[in-house]
């Protein structure tokens, strides 16, 4: 069965963006004003440095801004971090936690990862805790076990489904040009679906999936139709607001 949510597009800028940009998030902010927002939620998460310049941006519009990180302690001495209390206090209303690239780059370990998307909630933000098996998990076959070991211990227990969305992005797909099958990434996300629903009963339910990992405007169409697939996490392709917006716009013409 297809759960029915609000879907949701988000762009991770990642570590690309700077002040030159902003009349990209400006026009990504106007983009999305219009009837479609009431139905599809648009997120972009761009640096911390232009974080608190872009919820400004986006004040009059349906656009959410988040971070693309955060750290699982409130405040203290972790030079160079940022708290989840500091993006909720630039106006960000969701974070990023477990990216791959974290995850790969800095060691975060599943622990980690629950403990920051706990902080997350604690400050009232939207954790979109990502999730996703590497080249070689896939080729072993183990894609459904990493996908369950993943969530049952980076999402924290009691998570809520207004405050957590999980992304499933294959860590191979990501910036590769490679998505999985549309079967693939149906029985990924079916298979998601279940173990949320026996960790978190209703909420688990509720609980979007996005797909990630190569999304652009040409595939979109194709990725939103997928079952269970509850919207998109977009790298690159979010980086010019003319992509963003098509991949945004893919949604009109999906049959209600
Ligand atoms: P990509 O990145 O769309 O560039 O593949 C997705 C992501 O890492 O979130």
């Amino acid at each position: 069965m297809t759960t029915k949510m609000r879907p949701l597009v988000a762009g991770n800028w990642k570590m690309n963006g700077t002040r030159e940009c902003l009349t990209q998030i400006k026009a990504i902010a106007e983009g999305v004003k219009g009837p479609l927002s009431e139905k599809i939620e648009a997120l972009l998460c761009p640096p911390s440095t232009l974080l608190y310049v872009s919820t400004a941006l986006a004040d009059d519009s349906p656009l959410a801004i988040g971070a693309q990180d955060c750290h699982q302690d409130r405040c203290g001495p972790h030079t160079g971090d940022i708290s989840a209390d500091m993006i909720a206090d630039c106006f960000g209303t969701y974070v990023i936690v477990g990216h791959s690239e974290r995850r790969t780059h800095h060691g975060e370990t599943d622990q980690l990862v629950r403990a920051k998307a706990a902080a997350a909630h604690e400050a009232d933000l939207t954790a979109i805790i990502c999730v996703g098996e590497t080249a070689e998990e896939r080729a072993d076959g183990r894609t459904l076990d990493v996908l369950n070991k993943e969530i049952c211990a980076s999402v924290p227990e009691g998570a809520r489904a207004g405050r957590t969305v999980i992304a499933y992005e294959p860590v191979w797909a990501i910036g590769s040009g490679h998505t999985p099958t549309a079967a693939d990434i149906e029985a990924a996300h079916a298979f998601m679906r279940a173990r949320l629903v026996e960790l978190f009963g209703a909420e688990g339910q509720k609980m979007r999936i996005l797909y990630g990992g190569s999304a652009n405007p040409t595939n979109a169409r194709d990725l939103i139709r997928i079952p269970e697939v509850n919207g998109l996490l977009v790298g690159g392709a979010s980086l010019k607001a003319a992509d963003f917006l098509a991949i945004y716009g893919a949604y009109e013409q999906l049959p209600a």
